[in-house]
């Protein structure tokens, strides 16, 4: 009987969520730009943190649609095999440090979502932070592509820095999610592999020095929409330089209870450069990659810029680095869990990763398509196909 009425309650709420969604709110959203839509989810983001009542509500939509999923990967007992990429939760810009921790003494909410999104969603990760607050870019930075369920974005790394952001968590320690990733990027605009090397060991440092404990930590090679070279830092020899400089900090920080570190790679490199990523990723200790961040195409503002894809057009190449990764790991017995990141919005999209031995996935662009209970509506059509 109570099976019954779970059963019942999860349709219910899928129905709401997915035909809903679909058919209603978005329609109602895509009379925005994806610029407007993009501010507004933000401003509504801030709010729904500190709502009473609210996060209690989400999180108890996410118990009825989503039944407990646990798997193992990458060194996690994941709660779902569906996490909320990096990106959406990853808070303001700022042009210095001084003002970014100014904010957070302030109590100001600096990273809307923090507590909405998990809530709702489930296994998220935090980021990318860079060691120094960025503002990002300027004016229109996000677009859709409604035909092909794709977006694209030069949001440009905006984010308050390390310190801000490793403060925040730590203030809201005894609130936070049960089980989020936090995403480091390496600097853009940094050549020298020393100096890139220490700005990361110092964003480790600060996070481990907070006291907050995520799940996991991703170090996020890729910066494709920074202006700067997407390739530059996924070279073996320069991932092994900054990598090493992670697992330094995370060895001696976390000794009792190890934290893993994930690395995050761009699509579009030669199959031989993720074979040799792969490589120095299992003599290191990686645990985890994720493939792919956004495949950095011309803007669509026509300006010369170039913008990371996400969704449907980034899909192929995204499985198409899996493959790689998923040869090399084959070939070799490495023990690195490759996760699937590129247009994951169904079952198909994701069976296109799992018949490469994936196991969990990330998504950012399908939340715009399908709503902000994607994941559930994934797992569902997923456990269906199994039956
Ligand atoms: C607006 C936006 C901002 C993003 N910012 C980041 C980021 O800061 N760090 C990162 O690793 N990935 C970032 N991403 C990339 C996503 O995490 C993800 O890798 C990419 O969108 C592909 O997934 P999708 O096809 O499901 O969208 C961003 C994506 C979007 C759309």
């Amino acid at each position: 009987m109570t099976g019954l009425l779970a059963a019942g309650a999860r349709a219910a709420v899928l129905a709401l969520a997915g035909p809903g969604y679909e058919s209603l709110a978005r329609p109602l959203i895509f009379h925005l730009s994806a610029q407007q839509a993009h501010d507004g989810l933000l401003r509504v983001l801030r709010r729904a943190d500190t709502t009473p009542g609210l996060v209690r509500l989400l999180a108890a939509t996410r118990g009825l649609s989503a039944p407990p999923e646990p798997i193992e990967v990458g060194g996690v007992l994941l709660e779902s095999p569906y996490i909320v990429a990096a990106g959406l939760v990853k808070g303001d810009g700022f042009a210095g440090e001084e003002e970014a921790l100014g904010a957070v003494a302030r109590g100001r909410n600096i990273m809307p979502g923090w507590r909405s999104i998990p809530a709702l969603a489930g296994p998220v990760e935090f980021g990318s932070f860079t060691r120094w607050p960025r503002r990002g870019n300027a004016g229109v930075v996000v677009w859709r592509d409604a035909p092909t369920r794709s977006t694209q974005n030069r949001v440009g790394l905006r984010n308050p820095g390390v310190r801000a952001a490793a403060a925040f968590l730590a203030r809201h320690r005894h609130a936070l999610p049960r089980q989020f990733g936090i995403n480091i990027a390496v600097s853009p605009g940094i050549e020298a592999p020393e100096q890139q090397a220490r700005e990361v060991l110092e964003s480790f440092e600060t996070f481990a020095a907070s006291g907050v404990r995520p799940a996991w930590y991703t170090l996020n090679l890729s910066c494709p929409n920074t202006e700067d070279d997407p390739g530059s830092h996924q070279t073996a020899e320069q991932a092994r330089i900054v990598c090493g400089a992670a697992l330094d900090v995370l060895h001696a920080a976390y000794s009792a209870r190890p934290v893993p570190l994930w690395v995050k790679l761009s699509p579009g490199l030669a199959r031989e450069q993720y074979q040799a990523l792969m490589a120095v990723f299992a003599e290191l200790g990686v645990q985890a990659v994720i493939a792919t961040n956004t495949l950095a195409c011309p803007a669509p503002d026509g300006e010369g810029h170039l913008a990371g894809v996400g969704g449907g057009r980034l899909h192929p190449a995204a499985v198409a680095a899996v493959a790689a990764l998923a040869d090399a790991r084959a070939a070799h017995g490495f023990p690195v869990d490759v996760i699937g990141c590129g247009g994951v919005i169904d079952a198909a999209s994701c069976d296109a990763f799992a018949r490469h031995g994936v196991r969990a996935f990330q998504y950012w662009s399908a939340l715009v398509y399908r709503g902000p209970l994607v994941a559930a509506l994934i797992q569902r059509e997923r456990s269906k196909q199994r039956r």
